[in-house]
């Protein structure tokens, strides 16, 4: 893991001590920001490092399936269960089992997982007799446990758990000096693994890095470099400017929390249906650097009609076409 600001350097330490540990962890932190990398960081500093690190992403799998994955089921648990079938946890045997959004899980699935910590036993569906398991949980979450916990979205009693052992990675806006380091080494990689010579970054790019805020964090910062990397005929990159309108705009937008500060339902869904629009336009117009053209041929509209959606949000000042 690169970095070597303040913030960064005390998560360092603390992953190495909690890597010491055989516990469950908990790692919090906005999209990007490194969590599953510092998941690996765990499971391999540790002594379960050579057996398995299962990541599963929660969000994914849809509700009905979720223990049906992780636990795994007997024969004729259900219809359509042919045969045994062992889940996840089964398959991180000796290793670590890596649960990414964890928020996302069903309450009964959050009870089987308390219970797991407690005495590492589980149940397979449609199975009476409980299976152990020696794996390390290492859980997930970009929005914040404590509040999901607070407003009963979120069992307590496994958030205190998990809370027990607990890890937040800064944003990267909070660790800005490592901005230029880390890019510099996605440099490194991109000509490792493209083999189209060594690049560098011009400093009005360095400079701009260090203010910028990053709402995508390092992945943010790791796709731009890649795609500036494979575009440029230079040796020296000079990347414009990311618009900051965008990003205030893009920070505001969750699908999964509807505001129900304004409980009209059709005013509440004009809101969330403007608010989905600024926040497409926001990342369209990130992914094509801020030309307008380029954006709405991403998104597969015309220009016009795109350029319409950016004044119907007064999104087209400051924007620069080419
Ligand atoms: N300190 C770091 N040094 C080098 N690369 C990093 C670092 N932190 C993150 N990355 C890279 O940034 C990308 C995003 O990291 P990762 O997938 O771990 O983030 P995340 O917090 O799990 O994101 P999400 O919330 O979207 O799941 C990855 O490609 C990862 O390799
Ligand atoms: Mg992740």
């Amino acid at each position: 893991m690169i970095g070597q600001s303040l913030a960064f350097v005390k998560i360092t330490q603390l992953i190495d001590k909690i890597a010491r540990c055989d516990a469950p962890v908990l790692i919090e932190g906005e999209t990007g920001t490194g969590k599953e990398l510092a998941a690996r960081a765990i499971h391999d500093g540790g002594t379960r490092t050579g057996h398995p690190f299962i990541p599963v992403n929660c969000g994914a799998i849809p509700d009905t399936l979720v223990e049906n994955e992780l636990f795994g089921h007997e024969r004729g648990a259900y219809t359509g269960a042919q045969s045994k079938r062992n889940g996840l946890i089964a398959h991180a045997q000796s290793g670590t089992l890596f649960l990414d959004e964890v928020d996302a899980l069903t309450p009964k699935a959050q009870v089987t997982l308390l219970r797991f910590f407690q005495d590492q036993q589980y149940f397979p569906l449609g199975g009476g007799v409980a299976r152990s398991a020696d794996v390390r949980v290492i859980v997930a979450s970009n929005r914040n446990l404590t509040q999901l916990a607070e407003m009963g979205e979120f069992r307590l009693d496994l958030f205190f758990r998990l809370k027990i052992m607990h890890l937040t990675l800064p944003p990267l806006r909070e660790r800005q000096d490592d901005a230029a380091l880390l890019a510099t080494h996605f440099l490194q990689e991109c000509a490792a693994r493209f083999n189209r010579g060594a690049k560098t970054l011009h400093a009005d790019t360095i400079a701009w890095f260090g203010k910028y805020s990053w709402p995508g964090n390092i992945r943010e910062l790791e796709n731009l470099i890649y795609r500036e990397y494979l575009l440029a005929d230079e040796p020296i990159l000079n990347i414009a400017p990311l618009e900051p309108v965008m990003v205030e705009r893009r920070h505001k937008f969750d699908r999964r929390r509807p505001d129900l500060s304004c409980l009209n339902f059709t005013k509440a869904k004009n809101d969330a249906i403007a608010k989905f629009e600024q926040y497409y336009l926001a990342e369209a117009l990130t992914k094509a650097h801020g030309n307008v053209t380029k954006a709405a041929s991403l998104v597969g509209k015309d220009r016009r009609a795109f350029g319409k959606l950016l004044k119907k949000h007064s999104m087209d000042k400051n924007i620069r076409d080419m």
